[in-house]
């Protein structure tokens, strides 16, 4: 998602505030500014594409001596990755970068343009520009301006704002979005990691939420609630890499820990109070259509695949799903009637992008949701949809995954509403469900211990299992295709209830079977699969929030009334323990032997 970095001090900050996006590149963007402000001028430059586009936009642009300056890397959510949506965003003589949403920017927006205030961009972001001159005209002073513009945000941000009247200092606030200030003897920076601060300061502060306030190159003043607040100060230690991996192992494991954050960031703006709310879409979007088909590859197909119960069971409408290799060749029917959907991680997936182009020339609407802005597949798309995962770099996909699900699910509940199929009080049960999994998603070390010291009893045998009923069959599969990918030991996974039709056969102690035992769907027929197995004696790992005794090791789950509640904590164990027993057994995690991050080839 979006990037951070700000700079005040001697030394050229153009340089620094490149270099700092350059080192957020990790975290996806689709466009890229800055703005610096010497004496009374203020410079600014933005450019849609790589950094680079930004750097050949700046290379004439010097500044000597003092300065104070902002940078943004923008990952597009509100309006299209243009230059006139890229940040920093300028009002009459200031200028803005802000990471996350704000989520009121409609209502703000719409009383400021009738104030006769003129916006530039589609964002949500210049709502904040334009309101700071709003009030520092009424109220004369800076910081108080900028404290009254805080107080009508709603939503998540982290914000850096420059003025021509404060030609010294710059004002910061945190809320639900990373942002952390840098020093050294004689100069100050922001950024939204630390990476982008290695080599630079010395010493950081990590802001906590509802934390705001202004900095010179030699002070900060800090507040919350009005109070000020005391500085602490941390080293900064570490490396470029190990910044990167945020102090995790694996970039997966920092993956599978950021699905909370993620997960957030992909429903903000989307999921409001009561109604699901896709910008991407329009209103007609789903007249005349009957029917959808999804088609995916790998993990993004076993993501298709939950939804589609939800699909069918929420928003009665029918639905498949294929595998975009399979579809490509079996000389499908399509008819107009249908919505096809095509879903990708990384947007390139040449057997995915194939199928869209099909069903695009048989002339079929088309959707992609895509964790790459401006990729092959979105391009293609009639409509996409971002995950908004954020750049994942583990080959196996995690973050990725979660989002996608994500999505999926909210737009079963945005078709539902269409179709009237859904009665209010359940829509908003949905919603608060939806909200609730961001919390469920964060990795507790407790359990990451648990499932460490478990990990080491799964290291050998012929073979796993996954299973589960309904959409935690699917679940199942993409459990089993994490842990054989990277840790190249046999598994699959299967529909608990499918079992004895043919695979009970291999059951003996050798034989691992992961049992996704949900309280709130078909308890009690998934326990009966299990007891099946057991009493063949294999091995069981069961996953539940009820007590089994027949498990020969139990992970209990938290006890919640929604299906996609326990879908989603059960992911994040499955996860962790393909990653715990690939690293026990001495792979690369993020790199297993044969897979690319994007398959590009058929
Ligand atoms: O980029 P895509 O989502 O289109 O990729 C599809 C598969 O190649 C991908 O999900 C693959 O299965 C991953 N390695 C899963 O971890």
């Amino acid at each position: 998602m979006c990037g951070i970095v700000g700079y005040i001090g001697e030394n050229s900050s153009k340089e620094i505030l490149l270099n700092g996006l350059a080192e957020l590149e990790y975290r996806g963007y689709d466009s890229a500014g800055i703005a610096v402000l010497a004496d009374d001028s203020i410079f600014h430059s933005k450019a849609v594409g790589k950094l680079a586009n930004l750097r050949d936009k700046t290379k004439d642009f010097e500044v000597n001596g003092f300065s104070i300056g902002i940078g943004h890397t923008r990952w597009a959510t509100h309006g299209n990755p243009t230059e006139l949506n890229a940040h920093p965003h300028l009002g009459e003589f200031s200028y803005v970068v802000h990471n996350g949403i704000i989520e009121n920017y409609k209502e703000i927006k719409d009383s400021l343009m009738s104030e006769g205030v003129k916006f530039l961009s589609q964002t949500d972001t210049e709502v904040i520009v334009h309101l700071f001159e709003k009030n520092y005209k009424e109220i004369k002073d800076e910081f108080e301006a900028f404290k009254k513009t805080l107080k009508s945000l709603k939503g998540a941000y982290a914000i850096l704002l420059i003025t021509k009247s404060q030609n010294n200092k710059i004002f910061f606030a945190k809320n639900g979005s990373p942002m952390i200030i840098g020093t050294n003897s004689n100069e100050l920076f922001f950024a939204s990691s630390d990476a982008p601060l290695l080599g630079l300061a010395n010493e950081v502060v990590y802001l906590e939420d509802g934390e705001y306030g202004y900095a010179l190159c030699d002070e900060i003043n800090l507040f919350k609630d009005e109070e000020k607040v005391d500085i602490q100060k941390n080293p900064l230690v570490g490396d470029k890499i190990s910044a990167q991996k945020g102090g995790f192992r694996f970039f997966m494991e920092k993956e599978i820990y950021e699905q909370s954050e993620v997960l957030s960031d992909c429903i903000l703006g989307r999921a409001m109070d009561e109604r699901v709310d896709f910008e991407e879409l329009d209103e007609n979007f789903f007249d005349d259509i009957t029917h959808i088909k999804i088609c995916a590859c790998g993990t993004s197909y076993h993501s298709a695949l939950a939804t589609s119960y939800l699909f069918e069971r929420v928003a009665k409408i029918s639905t498949n799903v294929e595998i975009a290799s399979e579809f490509r060749y079996k000389e499908p029917l399509l008819t107009k009637e249908t919505l096809f959907i095509v879903i990708s991680q990384s947007g390139e997936t040449a057997d995915t992008l194939e199928a869209l182009k099909m069903a695009k020339k048989a002339g079929l609407k088309t959707l992609s949701i895509c964790n790459v802005d401006n990729s092959s597949i979105v391009r293609e798309a009639d409509f996409s949809i971002l995950a908004r995962a954020g750049i994942e770099k583990g080959v196996a996909s995690t973050k990725a995954f979660a989002t996608q699900v994500m999505v999926l699910w909210m737009l079963a509940l945005y078709i539902a509403e269409h179709k009237k199929v859904i009665s209010k009080e359940n829509l908003a049960s949905e919603l608060k469900a939806i909200k609730h999994i961001p919390k469920l998603c964060v990795v507790k070390d407790s359990l990451h211990q648990k499932i460490r010291r478990l990990s080491k009893r799964y290291l050998h045998g012929h073979g796993f299992f996954f299973i589960g009923r309904d959409i935690f069959f699917p679940l199942a599969l993409e459990g089993a295709l994490k842990l054989k990918e990277i840790s190249y030991l046999h598994a699959e996974g299967y529909p608990a209830g499918e079992m004895k039709h043919g695979p009970i056969a291999l059951a003996d102690a050798n034989l691992f079977t992961v049992a996704l035992m949900p309280k709130s769907l078909h308890y009690e027929k998934t326990k009966s699969n299990v007891e099946e197995l057991s009493a063949r004696d294999a091995t069981i790992l069961a996953i539940s929030p009820e007590e089994f005794d027949l498990a020969d090791d139990f992970i209990k789950t938290t006890s919640c009334e929604h299906p996609m509640e326990e879908f989603f904590e059960m992911m994040v164990i499955t996860q962790i323990l393909a990653l715990e027993i690939s690293i026990r057994l001495g792979n690369d995690v993020d790199m297993p032997r044969n897979l690319a991050k994007s398959v590009t080839v058929e």
